[in-house]
């Protein structure tokens, strides 16, 4: 088992991965004395084919249980489903001392993380992510979140769960496109932050699409140190440090409410994305085609998509300028000055972006 403290003062708290780990939770349950009553929150999915072990593990340190289980959509991220889940833990809770388990991909960690943080004026709880951009992304960093039809995420606070434990045997069971999904992240924490995680990429994609534990193992790993650094520098995301974390997302956003959460998921939208983000770093002067073939290969080895289809330019540019990152008439992107180094560059000039979304478009 490999650990990465996440080090916020007294908000600390350790990133476990490994392969089968779950059967060791106990101990480590045991050591955090969360309570002794844990009200575990999945979806139904997630409860036919991750919660076995979690279950035995509870009962074999002694603990009360119970689950409560969500719908499998994003629209759990919703203010009905968060007042049926606190009305059920407020029944379950009479008496006893309840932490929360997240069990689940992101949808579940970011409605248990809010569950949490407002219970009471906020209980303790772990997430136990089960998908690989949980594991690598989501579960990490006390970003809980909401939708609201005015927009995703617009409900939320920062809320530091006790401990992620992430078991990339849990991760088996996960459809190919929704592994692809989380190696996106991973993709991008090699671009900006760790060429030698690029290199193990494009090494080893074959067998991580295999879903190889001991290459998932890897990668979690890597990727949760350096989600673990940047949000131990930059908790709240108001020194700016954050803001690396974005790399392909400004575009991918766009590309994602263009074809209206639909045709692309969101790790295919920020391939899209950071394809987008390498052209304009090229037409900067920032980086060399070569680097950026080097990257596009990567992405289309692992079956990401590297060209946009099925969404009209315009419908892209319209959402672009309402992305929330626009700030007056300012904007901001993220760019690569180098594999490994990422740069933040404000007023790149518009016609530099729009050609480089025309430019994903195949001739
Ligand atoms: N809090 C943050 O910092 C942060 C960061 C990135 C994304 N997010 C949020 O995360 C959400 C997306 O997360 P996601 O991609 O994990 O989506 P998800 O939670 O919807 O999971 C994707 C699908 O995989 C299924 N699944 C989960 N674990 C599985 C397993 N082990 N085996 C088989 N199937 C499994 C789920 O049931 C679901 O159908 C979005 O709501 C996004 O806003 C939050
Ligand atoms: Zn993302």
């Amino acid at each position: 088992m490999r650990i990465t403290q996440v080090k916020l003062g007294r908000r600390s708290y350790a990133i476990a991965v490994g392969n089968k780990i779950i059967r060791s939770l106990d101990k480590k349950l045991n050591r955090l004395n969360l309570g002794n009553s844990a009200f575990i929150i999945t979806n139904p999915l997630v409860r036919n084919k991750c919660s076995g072990e979690l279950i035995k593990v509870l009962k074999k340190a002694g603990l009360n249980f119970k689950i409560k289980v969500v719908p499998d959509t994003e629209k759990s991220k919703s203010i009905a489903v968060l007042s049926s889940v606190i009305r059920d833990l407020a029944r379950f809770d009479l008496k006893k001392r309840t932490f929360i388990i997240a069990l689940g991909g992101g949808v579940v960690g970011d409605l248990s993380g809010l569950v949490a943080s407002i219970y009471k004026r906020g209980i303790p709880y772990i997430q136990i992510p089960t998908t690989l951009l949980a594991q690598v992304d989501s579960a990490i960093g006390g970003k809980t979140a909401l939708d609201l039809s005015e927009g995703k995420n617009l409900i939320g606070a920062f809320y530091q769960p006790r401990l992620v434990f992430s078991d990339v045997a849990l991760l088996k069971s996960l459809e190919a496109r929704q592994l692809r999904t989380g190696l996106a992240e991973v993709i991008k924490y090699g671009i900006i932050k760790d060429k030698r995680l690029f290199a193990y990429l494009e090494k080893n994609c074959k067998d991580i699409l295999r879903s190889k534990t001991e290459k998932l193992a890897y990668i979690v790993n890597a990727s949760s140190k350096i989600k673990a650094g940047i949000v131990g520098c930059d908790e709240r995301e108001e020194k700016g440090l954050r803001t690396v974390l974005n790399f392909g997302h400004t575009l991918g956003h766009a590309i994602e409410c263009a074809c209206g959460f639909n045709k692309y998921n969101h790790g295919e939208a920020v391939a899209l994305g950071m394809l987008i983000a390498l052209e304009i770093s090229k037409r900067m002067g920032l980086i060399k085609g070569s680097l950026q073939r080097r990257i596009e290969g990567l992405i289309k080895r692992t079956g990401l998509p590297h060209e946009i289809k099925g969404i009209a330019l315009k419908n892209i540019i319209k959402a672009y300028h309402r992305d929330k990152k626009f700030i007056g008439r300012k904007n901001r992107l993220v760019l690569i000055a180098d594999l490994g180094k990422a740069k933040v560059v404000e007023n790149v000039p518009f016609g530099i972006i729009e050609e480089a979304v025309k430019s994903l478009y195949s001739a």
